[in-house]
């Protein structure tokens, strides 16, 4: 049996494309390696968000080059956000490459194999990034995780936030029928899911294009298959976010008390020249009406340090809304220009190292932030979904998105279970069985 090696970077988008990809190689007859140097093929699955991922695809394929030495005949492919924007570039920097494919091609994979494997340069990438991806829909994903799956709901982003690379390498929103993602939620739990959790770009954005169906109704529906016992989403845009949807989200019993929901920069300022379509207030407005309908929710959010043009107190303005609204988990990121989009444009004003103290005083504010939040479940009884088993512990989530360990037998695996929280660390918690089933 020939063996495949897939690494993956980037967003959730991308782990869901990889585990599709998965999925076409186990009806091609392939195998995963459990170690890239044992493959015959190789996939890398690019993002193209900032710079750095960028560079971490260049080394990661340097590395990768090496297993033609001991199999000549191996296969290296890059796909995703990279490929799509960059693909006949990289290509030229790594001519050892065999196969480059568009983020819109994954279901031409067993085809662009075939090319490869007949000694010919295997490349498809389409201009057209805004087709319906239904072919690709068609297939099972191959996950690592039995209990939990991602369910693809929307594709592409009609924002235009002025940093952002997404609609250049994603293109245009097309949601799925509501039908075919009902379909793949039964076979899932057929398959034993217990949580299902809705992907997209932009999943507030869900049926805008089809005109009949909003996101409140998809959470309704997904709630309404038997055996679905979580269900969560990402990534919303507080644009987006409606009153219907938190009336959804604090109805629907399965909907989990978590949301992530980007910010980006705390400055009106700012928040204008990243063209996010809300100011400070109207976003805060959004996270009130959360914790009024969903008291006990827990919150995430991105945060951009840096962007062109923030000031002091424009990043004084992220630091003031991190307090306020208490996050159980912030992402941030220097802001990296992007070739093609508007903010590429845009004069870059303060010195890297000024950002860079920046970005590590606001990750060290949230660390205490979280580490106040996850002190709060101290001997606390919560529901954990047991997801694996690792160097002999359990380990699961809560509702609100917290990582667990916990002892107890392989047969907890894939139920839902109480715990007493006993130990809690800066980014997981530790706690006992008290109830086998919730
Ligand atoms: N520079 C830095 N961070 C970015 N993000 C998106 N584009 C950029 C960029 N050009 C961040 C945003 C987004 C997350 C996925 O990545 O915070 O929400
Ligand atoms: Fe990266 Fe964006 Fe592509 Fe996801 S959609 S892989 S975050 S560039």
């Amino acid at each position: 049996m020939k063996k495949y090696y897939i690494r993956t970077f980037g967003c959730q988008m991308n782990v869901n494309d990889s585990q599709k990809m998965a999925g076409i190689l186990k009806s091609l007859g392939y195998e995963p390696a459990t170690d890239w140097k044992e493959a015959d093929l190789i996939l890398v699955n690019t993002c193209s968000v900032r710079e750095k991922p960028d560079q971490k695809v260049l080394s990661a394929l340097g590395e990768f080059k090496k297993v033609k030495n001991d199999k000549p005949d191996a296969i290296i492919g890059v796909c995703g956000c990279l490929a799509q924007r960059a693909g006949y570039e990289i290509l030229q920097k790594a001519p050892f490459i065999d196969m480059v494919f568009g983020t819109t091609n994954i279901h031409h994979l067993p085809q662009l194999l075939k090319e490869a494997e007949e000694g010919n340069k295997a490349v498809e990438i389409i201009e057209d990034i805004d087709r319906n991806e239904t072919e690709l829909d068609k297939y099972p994903t191959v996950r690592d995780n039995k209990y939990t799956a991602y369910v693809t709901i929307i594709r592409g982003c009609d924002k235009r936030c002025t940093y952002c690379i997404v609609p250049y390498t994603r293109g245009k929103e097309r949601s799925r029928r509501i039908g075919e993602i009902i379909q793949e939620v039964q076979l899932l739990v057929e398959d034993g899911v217990k949580e299902i959790h809705l992907i997209g770009q932009n999943v507030t954005a869900y049926g805008k294009d089809l005109g009949d169906v909003k996101f409140w109704e998809l959470l309704y529906a997904v709630s309404n298959v038997e055996g679905v016992e979580r269900i969560r989403f990402t990534t919303g845009h507080p644009r987006d976010l409606d009153e219907n949807t938190i009336k959804a989200m604090a109805d629907i019993p399965q909907v989990c008390e978590y949301l992530h929901l980007p910010i980006q920069a705390g400055s009106d300022k700012i928040l204008e020249a990243m063209d996010r379509g809300y100011t400070q207030k109207e976003y805060l407005q959004k996270i009130e009406l959360l914790k009024k309908y969903i008291p006990d929710i827990a919150l995430s959010t991105d945060i951009i340090v840096g962007f062109p043009g923030e000031t002091y107190e424009d990043y004084m303005e992220t630091i003031k809304v991190l307090k306020e609204v208490e996050y159980d988990q912030v992402f941030a990121f220097k802001y990296s220009p992007r070739p093609g989009t508007p903010a590429a444009e845009m004069k870059m004003t303060e010195k890297p190292e000024t950002v860079s103290r920046w970005l590590s005083d606001l990750i060290n504010l949230q660390k205490e932030i979280t580490f106040k939040k996850n002190r709060v479940y101290e001997n606390k009884t919560v529901e954990v979904l047991i997801e694996e088993e690792k160097e002999g512990k359990l380990v699961g989530r809560t509702r609100t998105n917290k990582l667990v360990h916990l002892d107890g037998g392989h047969n907890l695996l894939g139920e839902l279970v109480k715990v007493r929280i006993n130990k809690v660390n800066r980014f997981s918690l530790e706690g006992e069985l008290i109830q086998e089933l919730v």
